[in-house]
């Protein structure tokens, strides 16, 4: 059996194709393999590690002929046309819950960074202009405040506790169906769309990208804000209109952002979101512990080898 990797897989997941006699191939270039190298490639294999790369349907049928697996090194699989996969038999999995933990604290990373403009700060230093200020330049207790968490999965979960723990915060959130478990531990309260954006301090977006959240957040969703909010996205870039999120942040229309995923990635260096007082920007290191990529690599590498055995993966996504 051989598989390939989109990308570099973690050292665990060489290590277990290894003892599995399980050849593997990475993709080694610098730039993100394009869909016909990724198509002259795929005869020459039986699996493939995905990350990040787009399988749409003409790949995925392209693809049945050998095919054996789809393990994704992601919990997002917005990037796989899962439906035609299904319909062409291959099997597709990702790598839920082993991430939340550092995905979540990214989040709450972003929260403070954004509430006491630490990048911004952190560049006067750099900048030979360390001063202190009295005045200007005034961040914002989070301690007391309204968190609206927007799409509540296991992520979300954790960015809540995080901040009810951390900073006492009122949580309130909005997701397809209610959750008891949050509305018990962390006296959670489920609002409307609309309520959340009216009464959130701080809205945290968790959500998964779908024809329903794609460019949720646009210029009606920032007017319905408070002029005050922060918005934190760790989810997928494109649940924001980005060009309406500066517009909203320059006009004030809102506060601050922190964006862990942007649309599209890599942002450029001379995007005008970057020149921003109250924006933070990282370039989408949710996962990027060495514990967390270990855990993935691990869980990725359980689905492949039971896929190309014919057996149920671990964690599927195909219904
Ligand atoms: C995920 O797992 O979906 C992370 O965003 C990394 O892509």
């Amino acid at each position: 059996m051989k598989v390939f990797a989109t990308r570099k897989v973690p050292k665990i997941t060489r290590e277990l194709l290894e003892q599995n006699q399980i050849e593997l191939d990475e993709w080694h270039e610098n730039h993100s393999i394009t869909k016909h190298e990724l198509m002259e490639l795929i005869p020459g294999y039986d699996g493939i590690f995905v990350m990040s790369t787009q399988f749409d349907r003409e790949i995925i049928e392209f693809s049945s002929k050998n095919i054996k697996a789809l393990s994704l090194l992601s919990v997002g699989f917005e990037n796989v046309d899962v439906k035609a996969a299904t319909e062409f038999g291959i099997p597709v999995s990702n790598t839920p819950d082993v991430l939340s933990e550092s995905t979540a604290d990214i989040a709450f990373l972003l929260m403070q960074n954004v509430a006491r403009k630490a990048f911004f700060n952190y560049k006067r230093v750099l900048d030979g202009n360390w001063k202190r200020e009295f005045n200007d330049h005034l961040g914002f207790d989070l301690s007391g405040k309204t968190l609206g968490v927007f799409g509540l999965g296991r992520i979300g979960f954790v960015t809540a506790k995080r901040s009810k723990a951390a900073f006492d915060m009122n949580i309130i959130y909005h997701n397809r169906s209610r959750n008891e478990e949050v509305e018990n531990e962390l006296n959670a309260k489920y609002v409307s769309f609309d309520e959340l954006l009216a009464q959130s301090d701080v809205i945290s977006i968790h959500s998964a990208l779908t024809p329903e959240t794609e460019m949720i957040f646009n210029k009606d969703a920032f007017q319905k804000m408070k002029n005050s909010a922060v918005i934190i996205n760790t989810s997928r870039g494109k649940v924001i209109d980005e060009k309406a999120l500066y517009e909203a942040l320059k006009s004030g229309k809102i506060w601050g952002a922190g964006l862990d995923v942007t649309d599209p990635e890599p942002m450029s260096a001379d995007n005008p979101l970057l020149a921003l007082e109250n924006v933070a920007v990282l370039p989408h290191i949710g996962s990027a512990t060495k514990e967390t990529r270990t855990a993935m690599g691990k869980l990725a590498v359980e689905n492949m080898i039971l896929a190309l055995n014919g057996k149920r993966m671990k964690t599927p996504v195909n219904p």
